[in-house]
Order: C-alpha cells, then structure tokens, then sequence
C-alpha cells in the first residue's frame, strides 16, 4: 500500500459555538461502567490463545484474497486505537465515568488489533512458505526474513494510518457529546455487522473464530453507546435536529483513514454480504438499530436526506435513498 496522504475536506455541520470541557459530557453512570466491565470479565477471550497458534495450523487453501484484503483493511482501521482512545480521553476529559469506559474499550479496540495483525503476519509468511517449497535449513533461514520483512511491511502502513489520523480521525472536534456518542454508536455496529457476517463467509476456521469474537466485543460496544446516546436525549431532546445532523453525515473511520477506501468498502461489502437478500438484511438491520436509537421518522431522514452512502461526503452524482425504497426494504419478504 502506498503512503496515505488524507488531504479530503468532510462537510461536517459546524454552525455548533464550541464547547468549554465541562460541556462534554453525556450522562454520568458508574452502574453502566461496572456493567460494561462484568461482561469485558464474563466474555473475554484470550489473545494469547490465537497469538500462540503456528503460522502452520492456518487452512491458506481456503483463504480467499477477498479475505486477506478484508483482515488487512480491519486490522488497519483497528490500528488507530491510539489516536481514537486519546482523541475521546481528551474531549471527555470532564466526564470520568465516559473515560473509564474508553480505557476498558481501548484494550478490546487493541486486542482486535494485535490479532488481526498477528494473523496477517502468520497468513503472508504461510503463502510465501507456500510459495517456497523445501523445508531445510536454508528454507527455515529465509522464512524468518520474509516474516520479519512481512513485520516491517505492515508497521510502515500501520504509522500511514496514523499519520492521516493526525489530520482527520474521523469526528469533528466541534461536535456535542451526543453527536459524538450517536456516531459511534453506528460505527460500532456496523463493525460488528460486518466481522459477523464475514465470519459466516469465510471457509478459513481460525478468521471465522477471531471474528466471532471480535463482533461480540463490537457488540458490547454499540450498546454502551447506544445507552449513552438515549441518556443524553432523555436528558435533553432537544439534541435531536444536532443527532440527526451528525448521522446523516456519519461515515466509517476508513473513509478518513485509507487513501483507498472506496475499492476497499466495496471488497469488503461483497465478502461480508455477497447476496442481494444478505445486503437487504443488513439495511434492515441498520435501519431497525438507527430507529431504536433516535425513532422511525428521524431514522428515515437520516437515509433519505444523509450521505449514508457515500461514507460522509456529500456526493451530489451519488443517488439519496427514495422513502419508498426503504419502506419496500423494510417490508418485503427478503429473498
Ligand atoms: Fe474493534
Ligand atoms: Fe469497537
């Protein structure tokens, strides 16, 4: 992959004054931090465990390169932990409950990290073994260096995406905490749609296994999420036209961090939902989760006014989506 240069403008809503940090807040809850954290213990799995599987034990044969793209594209995106859980620290600096959960979050968003480059490394090393043949000590020799040349590939895009963090990491600083807590919702739930799905999909057993269980996490996030959004329009709902704004606009982190993302999105979508009625189900579901967030009319208005398809940008050749599609969509009998 080339180095990422992230120079696009997003037409992020900016008319907000900006906040004081005793603005940024949501709802303060310890219960739902000490809930977040019984199921981080209950449910919790060992990244040991896939680390100390041998490049050997991986089926290759039935690793499409569909999949190899789909573990390279996630595990960058997953790499910018850092620059996300210090970027969240930072604004939320005045809420210590929304901090401690990001600290909790942040080694799950880590651990998502470290094994899908672990597996990356162990699958581009198995092909080119593959590749090589013999298995003598002149063999064994040269593994190492492609392991290591693999290791020192995937580290130099790895710091891209962290430069083009620097620039854009995806929300805007102006935003209000329910903006803020409202898009990450969705992006969470579209993560863990999308490793759910691809795990149904790919024939490689060990990636279906990891992403298994890197959509049970996503899931455990969205929901936490999803609380703090509802808490902070309980609270006020006249947060509601801002939420709403900020949806319409949303788009996947990779979209700001990947100077390819477009041929990427469309790889990924075609492995994770390769069937028409498989991306009708996955509208539908997002759609049910955006009702459930924020009701059934603004969730329309997200869809049909937002840029939903066009990750953010605002695309005027890109075609909005008809309420009559999605009310089609929503109650057909899928096929
Ligand atoms: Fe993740
Ligand atoms: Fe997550």
């Amino acid at each position: 992959m080339s180095k990422l240069t992230r120079t696009s403008a997003y037409p992020f809503t900016g008319a907000q004054p900006p906040l004081p940090p005793s603005g940024r807040r949501t709802v303060p809850s310890q219960d739902d931090i000490v809930e977040f954290y019984r199921t981080h213990e209950r449910v919790g799995w060992s990244l040991t465990e896939f680390l100390d599987i041998p490049w050997t034990a991986l089926d290759i044969a039935r690793l499409s390169p569909a999949d190899v793209q789909v573990v390279e594209t996630t595990m960058l995106v997953e790499s910018n932990n850092p620059d996300y859980v210090a970027n969240l620290i930072a604004y939320f600096a005045a809420d210590q409950d929304v901090c401690d959960f990001i600290m909790m979050w942040g080694i799950e968003e880590w651990k998502h990290y470290y094994a899908l480059r672990d597996y990356l490394t162990k699958v581009r090393t198995a092909i080119a073994a593959k590749e090589g043949g013999a298995s003598d000590a002149g063999e064994r020799e040269r593994l190492g260096a492609i392991e290591e040349s693999v290791r020192s590939a995937l580290g130099d895009d790895v710091s891209a995406v962290r430069d083009a963090s620097a620039q854009n990491w995806g929300i805007p600083a102006h935003y209000l905490p329910a903006q803020i807590v409202a898009s990450t919702t969705v992006q969470e739930f579209v993560t863990a749609e999308f490793y759910r799905n691809h795990a149904r999909h790919t024939r490689e057993p060990v990636l279906a296994r990891l992403e298994t269980l890197l959509a049970k996490d996503e899931t455990r996030h969205e929901m936490f999420y999803e609380q703090k959004t509802k808490d902070c329009l309980d609270a006020d709902p006249e947060l509601m036209p801002m939420v709403i704004d900020s949806l319409k606009e949303f788009g996947m982190p990779g979209a700001y961090l990947l100077d390819d993302y477009g041929a990427r999105r469309e790889a990924m979508e075609q492995a994770a939902f390769p069937t028409l009625a498989d991306k009708k189900h996955a509208f539908v579901r997002l759609f049910s989760k955006m009702t459930r967030v924020i009701g059934r009319d603004n969730a329309m208005r997200v869809f049909t006014e937002g840029n939903y398809l066009s990750d953010g940008v605002d695309n005027p050749s890109g075609k909005k989506m008809k309420p009559e599609l999605i009310t089609r969509l929503l109650t057909r009998r899928l096929g």
